[in-house]
């Protein structure tokens, strides 16, 4: 077992992967869960499950703020789960107590993406509220230049997955 494979599967309960939309989380993270025999867990799609509704209708009818306040519903239970790989949403690291809550249990993973490959990756979707409208490759610009040092900062592992890099890098080796 790699040393990276031995400290995700052994240090914490969980594995959660963070970064931005379209960067790969619910792809990796269902691969991850069946390769390493776990079980998978998508923040959206609880969200979605625990509302009976939509993201996009969700951010209608309640705004991003009210999205935020479902997304830190979610987290609290994160603490007591195990054995899950969890792709949370691209906006979990703006809420700091959301972090608290996921590192208790998770080894936190960060998918980093270019804005190019996510605009490529997304132009045809239109599933996310918050790049909906206007300049899609501009909003994505914006919007990851706020987060990316976020993802960085709580980031235990990057796993490169859209260039030549090391494919997986210790932030604290
Ligand atoms: C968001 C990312 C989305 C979803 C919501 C908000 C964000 O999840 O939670 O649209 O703020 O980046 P994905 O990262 O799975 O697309």
């Amino acid at each position: 077992m790699c040393p990276a494979h031995r400290a995700m599967t052994e240090s914490k309960a969980n594995i959660a992967l963070i970064g931005f939309m379209g960067a790969g989380k619910t792809t990796t993270g269902r691969i991850l869960a069946h390769t390493l025999n776990m079980g998978f867990f998508d923040f959206d799609l609880e969200i979605e499950k625990a509302t009976g509704i939509g993201l996009p209708e969700i951010f209608a009818t309640r705004g991003e703020s009210g999205f935020r306040q479902l997304e830190h519903e979610i987290c609290k239970n994160i603490p007591f789960m195990q054995n899950y790989v969890i792709a949370t949403g691209g906006g979990i690291v703006l809420n700091p107590e959301n972090m608290a809550l996921l590192r208790q249990s998770c080894t936190i993973i960060y998918l980093p993406a270019s804005p190019e490959t996510i605009h490529a990756r997304l132009a045809e979707n239109n599933s996310r509220p918050l790049l909906a409208e206007g300049d899609k490759l501009a909003k994505i610009r914006d919007l990851l230049s706020q987060r990316e040092h976020l993802y960085r900062q709580y980031a235990d592992f990057i796993l490169h997955l859209d260039d030549s890099h090391n494919a997986c890098q210790h932030t604290r080796w």
